[in-house]
């Protein structure tokens, strides 16, 4: 059944006592979760993983996700992570072709398909990512580019693995920039979305998934954009670093 979602991308920022208070305030504000609420979860960086989980809210209103994680299982493989790590230090969740990580670490499809199939193997839930550049989106080739990146680097799972998969779109001219895009830019391209999924699977597939938004989402813009039908919540960046506004996002359904 499709959810609402609101996870934190913390990115790498803070330091070790930086992040324990920012969870510690998020569970404080947010206190027990009705099960009306979004699911909630936050991703901090590896080394601060263990620490933040032991620091959750207890009753499990707020989930443990990671940035990324190897395609590998395991072996020689010098600073790198692999998922059943993450697994081990109570993820659940794990963010997976970020425009960052396709950026400036040159993740290419075939990667991300590698990942993701470890990912699943060890028990994560992937919040896989896609979104187009101004460049493209400018030269009016934003739909095409997103169906590429759904199909050379998601739709190669099977039903089941898919069921398991949250879509993130995030265009990557909104990140970091303070140039959300509108409720209708992002209500136009999460239909689009769906739609391919349900060509690419099924009906119910495409009824179940939650597509979250990311890009320069904050506390002021998150009502309007989560209103969008199929808008099922937000990934979000720069506002998850400070708990009240996090912990507004949430509150905005
Ligand atoms: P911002 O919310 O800082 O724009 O970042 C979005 C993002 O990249 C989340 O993964």
């Amino acid at each position: 059944m499709r959810q609402k979602f609101v996870a934190g991308n913390w990115k790498m920022n803070l330091t070790y006592p930086g992040a324990l208070a920012l969870i510690s305030e998020i569970a404080d504000q947010l206190g027990a979760a009705k099960p009306t609420d979004p699911v909630v979860v936050v991703c901090p960086p590896f080394p601060f993983l263990s620490g933040v989980g032991e620091h959750l809210p207890k009753g499990g209103s707020v989930h443990l996700g990671a940035q990324n994680a190897h395609h590998k299982e395991g072996g020689a493989y010098t600073g790198e992570v692999e998922a059943k790590m993450l697994v081990s230090v109570g993820c659940e969740y794990v963010i997976l072709g970020h425009s960052e990580r396709r950026q400036h670490f040159r993740e290419d499809d075939a990667l991300l398909g590698q990942k993701l199939k470890t990912a699943l193997a060890a028990g994560l839930k992937p919040i896989f990512c896609v979104g187009e550049s101004l460049e493209t989106r400018e030269a009016d080739e934003t739909f095409d580019f997103i169906a590429k990146q759904l199909k050379d680097g998601l739709f190669h799972l099977s039903n089941e693995e898919f069921a398991q998969v949250v879509i993130a779109y995030e265009p990557v001219w909104a990140i970091g920039t303070g140039k959300t895009a509108t409720s209708a830019q992002a209500q136009e391209v999460h239909a689009f979305i769906r739609e391919q999924v349900a060509r690419a699977y099924t009906a119910a597939a495409a009824t179940d998934v939650s597509i979250l938004y990311g890009g320069s989402a904050n506390a002021q813009n998150a009502r309007e954009l989560f209103s969008q039908p199929d808008v099922d919540g937000g990934l979000i960046g720069g506002a998850s670093l400070k708990a009240a506004d996090f912990v507004a996002i949430v509150r905005s359904f």
